[in-house]
């Protein structure tokens, strides 16, 4: 029997739900029970009823799925770190939030957001002080609200996608360290990025608009504004697929986006907007032979996993707060 066979047996032996991202390797995602977006995925986890979830994705989605259903044993074949989450701990935060006090804001005039692209610790930090997590597809609603607090918003890590909302929702936005004042600021960003998403340029969109001029430009909100001021849409995951998806067959489309995801969206006529390969190392590292390794460990009835996530109990709390006010809005 083939790698591929051997884990569709497996899955039928035991009380697991397979979870993919959509920017799994394409044998992989094809395997999967439940896909999409971070967001979609936090909650469909979280509803299933399986003993063992196994999770293909970055170790902030199978932290989130294990902080929202603590009982449930979560598995990730590999367990690999999103370069952007890794960009802020919680030391990091207590740094930018004390850069800030010195600047003349001070904590209480501040509502932290933080993308789900972060440490459940991070999240823990955030839930602590009153604060809530965002995903790229509901980012503009939880900004809303945040805002309705009265309160300035400190948005972490991702720069991009802060001084993109900040953009939509007509509101001033700031970075640490970029020599504005944060006083004048509704957002205050810390200044994480997505080096995959820094890859799209607009030399890459004129490039494209000069070949065909009635190309489409879809990006997702982690792209530089730049790049999202050029774009005619900008979405998450789920957004991208579902507007290229309903777009005429003839409609040519560039998308700014993880490599695996765009280029099983269309047979043809959709472009990956960059002549460099924007492939997500971390998302890249997990093969089917990983997720045969993990299965297989839970068909021999092990006790002790090689790769399971624990969160301990303190930031289960918090964070599980945080997440858990952003599924309210
Ligand atoms: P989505 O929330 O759109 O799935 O994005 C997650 C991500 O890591 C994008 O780089
Ligand atoms: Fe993280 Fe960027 Fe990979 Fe998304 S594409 S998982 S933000 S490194």
């Amino acid at each position: 029997m083939n790698l591929k066979d051997e884990i569709i047996k497996l899955k039928e032996e035991i009380d697991v739900t397979l979870v993919a991202h959509f920017y799994q390797r394409d044998e992989v995602f094809e395997l999967a029970d439940i896909t999409g977006d971070s967001l979609e995925l936090a909650k469909k986890a979280m509803e299933t009823s399986s003993k063992y979830i196994v999770f293909c994705g970055v170790g902030f989605m199978g932290e989130s799925v294990k902080v929202m259903s603590p009982q449930k044993r979560v598995l990730m074949p590999k367990i690999a770190c999103c370069a952007m989450a890794r960009m802020i701990d919680v030391d990091y935060f207590d740094e930018s939030l004390a850069k800030l006090n010195a600047m003349g804001v001070s904590s209480e005039e501040l509502l932290p957001i933080t993308y789900i692209n972060s440490s459940a610790a991070v999240k823990a930090r955030v839930g602590e002080m009153g604060g809530m997590v965002c995903t790229s597809s509901n980012a503009y609603k939880i900004i809303e609200k945040g805002l309705k607090s009265g309160k300035k918003i400190f948005f972490v890590p991702d720069r991009c996608l802060g001084q993109n909302f900040a953009k939509s929702l007509n509101l001033k936005s700031t970075v640490i360290g970029d020599g504005t004042d944060p006083k004048e600021a509704d957002i205050i960003c810390y200044d994480g990025f997505c080096s995959v998403h820094q890859l799209f340029s607009t030399d890459d969109i004129e490039f494209y608009r000069n070949k065909y001029p009635d190309i489409l430009i879809a990006v997702h909100p982690e792209c530089d504004p730049k790049i999202c001021d050029m774009a005619d849409f900008v979405g998450s995951t789920s957004q991208l697929i579902k507007f290229i998806k309903e777009l005429p067959v003839e409609q040519k489309v560039a998308v700014g986006t993880e490599y695996n995801m765009v280029n099983r969206l269309r047979e043809k006529n959709t472009y990956i907007l960059s002549s460099t390969k924007p492939e997500c190392p971390t998302m890249n590292e997990t093969t089917l032979q990983d997720v045969y390794n993990c299965l297989k460990e839970i068909k021999d009835g092990k006790e002790v996993f090689s790769n399971e996530i624990f969160v301990n109990d303190n930031v289960i709390k918090w964070a599980k707060v945080a997440l858990q006010r952003m599924f309210e809005v």
